[in-house]
């Protein structure tokens, strides 16, 4: 088969997928200022994450807790998971109107991507919704990384680009999975969770064929640049997913909070179940390279 024949048939099998997420995007979507009963009460006195996904469980810290402050923690966990959440979003939108920026409008692959944007900027007011909700800061990440992290959009292209925002996908779509259906949780956190889950799975598709259409395009080099890249973007994603401020809501010290949480092998577990779907891909994928292992095992990704 020839060069331009192979693209011909990538760019129809791009369109074809393009135009399947389009329909179903049209189908099924949500409006959280509808979908949401955002006056229903919080009345705090069930869980805001399971208990066994806070970042202190099992720890000396989450034995010295009582019940009432067990569930705050977790509130104030599930907020910034949420606004950390949204931080990346933010970042994705910007990605992603770039490449828009690049592509010819008229191609289903494009709009597909202005739906995209569409979809997360009701995720974005959602989650920043849902932290005021429950009465806890919009953590997001914390001030150097959000400062550093205006660069991503300038550097991140292909394989590496769309892998990242699958990380942030997948992982955030295993945890809130867990939550949507689990009835210790405050019921408008699982319908905050439960409609992120069901608009992310399009999302999810169009990345990952994304990835595998970009692999075999990549020099030597370039694959190095984008391994490097996926790796330092999923640390940084995996390492502010909790702001060490969470834990001085419960009267303990961010930073022992935060070494606690390090060190807390339940956490570590947590870490790589929610990875467990999307890093066999990545591996296969190629993105994950021999050099940069050590940077997935500090990120908990990968087993230590
Ligand atoms: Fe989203
Ligand atoms: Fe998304």
């Amino acid at each position: 088969m020839t060069r331009a024949m192979s693209s011909r048939g990538e760019v129809a099998e791009r369109e074809k997928t393009a135009s399947r997420l389009l329909k179903s995007s049209a189908n099924k979507f949500y409006d959280p200022d509808v979908d949401i009963d955002w006056g229903a009460p919080v009345d705090g006195d069930k869980y805001f994450v399971p208990p066994h996904r806070s970042t202190l469980y099992g720890t000396k810290l989450w034995d010295q807790l009582t019940e009432e402050q067990r569930v705050e923690l977790t509130k104030h966990e599930f907020a910034s998971v949420a606004s950390n959440g949204l931080w990346f979003e933010t970042l994705l939108m910007q990605m992603l109107l770039k490449s828009f920026y690049n592509t010819d409008p008229t191609q289903a692959h494009a709009q597909y991507m202005l739906t995209e944007v569409a979809d997360e900027c009701r995720h974005s007011t959602m989650f920043a919704k849902a932290c005021e909700r429950v009465g806890a800061p919009a953590y997001g990440p914390v001030p150097w990384l959000r400062q550093l992290a205006k660069i991503l959009p300038l550097i991140a292209y292909g394989p590496a680009k769309y892998g990242a925002i699958l990380i942030a996908e997948e992982i955030l779509d295993r945890l809130q999975r867990e939550m949507m259906s689990d009835e210790q949780i405050e019921p408008l956190v699982r319908m905050v969770n439960r409609i992120h889950v069901l608009e992310e799975a399009r999302h999810v598709t169009f990345a990952r064929e994304e990835v595998q259409r970009g692999m075999p395009k990549l020099g030597k080099l370039e694959l190095l640049y984008q391994q490097l890249l996926i790796s330092l973007v999923s640390l940084a994603i995996m390492n502010t997913l909790i702001n060490p401020k969470v834990y001085a809501a419960v009267g303990i010290d961010p930073k022992e909070g935060r070494r606690a949480a390090a060190r807390n092998p339940y956490w570590q577990e947590t870490c790589r179940w929610a990875g467990e779907r999307i890093m066999p891909f990545l591996d296969e994928s190629g993105l994950i390279g021999r050099i940069t292992k050590p940077i997935w095992r500090r990120a908990n990704l990968l087993k230590r």
